[in-house]
């Protein structure tokens, strides 16, 4: 059982959503959460990671560390984004198996069902077709992270569990457009343009394609709901189970940070799977539920943005 004292170690606890759960756990009290950056552990390094979960002794794992990127940099960099992912979770998962760590928490993505699934994207749709192109590196990556978690479950009876979240969005997000996710993306060339006199903005793709977004506190919350339930099932589906097309965003986006100008749509540009809503009817019926709405949630993160934009430290903002 998990208590407050229990050790979690919450590999990637950097990034937007393992510093998102180690907020939420710290604010409910948890007393030994750890965790160590890439510099300090290469999670690609299996010695290294079974140094480390051998000194440290965690109760818990929860694996929210990935080379994480959008459309571009998955296209870009198909082989790492297959490898690194599976060199990452396959360390974490079979060193903390091997090493007697009970309980396991992978954070996997809606990617991983195929291109043509029938909508909402049902946890039982898994590896039933083909995937969408242009992020099937990663996909499968997490694919093969699930179904460890799953045979580890199956074979040992150990508490391994995946959550699948939607796309996620929320303070410590990436803001970097060579690397950006579609939210991030908008929210700084709105705020760019917006100060360059409202100049036009130009964004990826038709428009078309519909998206559901969670904001990544909802997300922590799941996986806290995960850590202190024994979850029945190995797949769970992590979403708001609402979905908007992409033009509706941009234009939420456009006015709640007051830009005024032209938005012209880039068709040249690839659009992705046409719609990926989840059903989250799994996790509804144990009892985890969203409770940020869209609306505040960019709210929320737009005003993190303009906190933070002295830190950015690459692609630096211009106007
Ligand atoms: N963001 C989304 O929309 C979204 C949607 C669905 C699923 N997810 C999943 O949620 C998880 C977390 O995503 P995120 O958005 O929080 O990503 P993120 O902000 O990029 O954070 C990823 C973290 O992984 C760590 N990491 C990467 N490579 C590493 C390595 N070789 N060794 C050690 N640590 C390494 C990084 O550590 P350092 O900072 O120390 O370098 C970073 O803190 C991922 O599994 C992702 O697939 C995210």
């Amino acid at each position: 059982m998990i208590d407050k004292d229990s050790i979690i170690y919450i590999a990637g606890h950097n990034g937007m959503v393992g510093s998102a759960i180690w907020r939420t756990l710290a604010a409910q009290g948890y007393l030994n959460i750890i965790g160590a950056s890439s510099k300090e552990l290469d999670l690609r390094k299996q010695k290294d990671v079974r140094d480390y979960i051998r000194k440290t002794k965690p109760d818990v794992i929860i694996d929210a560390a990935a080379k994480v990127g959008g459309i571009l940099a998955n296209n870009d960099f198909p082989y790492q984004f297959l490898m690194e992912n599976m060199q990452i979770q396959n360390n974490l998962i079979n060193e903390a198996h091997r090493l007697g760590v009970d309980k396991f928490i992978f954070l996997g993505s809606s990617c991983i069902y195929p291109k043509l699934a029938p909508q909402p994207l049902k946890e039982e749709y898994l590896l039933t077709g083909p995937l969408e192109p242009t992020n099937e590196w990663y996909a499968l990556a997490k694919i093969t992270g699930v179904k460890a978690c799953e045979s580890i479950r199956k074979q040992f009876d150990k508490d391994f569990v995946s959550l699948m979240p939607t796309n996620l969005y929320g303070t410590h997000d990436n803001f970097d457009l060579n690397s950006s996710h579609v939210m991030p993306a908008m929210i700084r060339k709105f705020y760019e343009a917006k100060q360059n006199n409202n100049a036009v903005v130009v964004l990826w793709g038709t428009g078309t394609p519909k998206r559901e977004f969670l904001f990544v506190d909802d997300m922590a919350k799941a996986v806290v709901y995960a850590l202190e339930n024994q979850l029945p099932d190995y797949l769970y589906n992590v979403g708001t189970g609402e979905d908007l097309t992409i033009k509706e965003l941009a234009t939420k986006i456009q006015k709640i940070i007051g830009h005024t100008g032209e938005i012209i749509w880039d068709d040249t540009k690839p659009d992705g799977t046409p719609r990926k809503l989840m059903d989250v009817s799994k996790m509804h019926n144990i009892g985890w539920k969203h409770q940020v709405d869209l609306e505040d949630g960019i709210k929320k993160t737009y005003k993190w943005f303009l906190e933070n934009i002295e830190n950015f430290k690459t692609n630096q903002l211009k106007g």
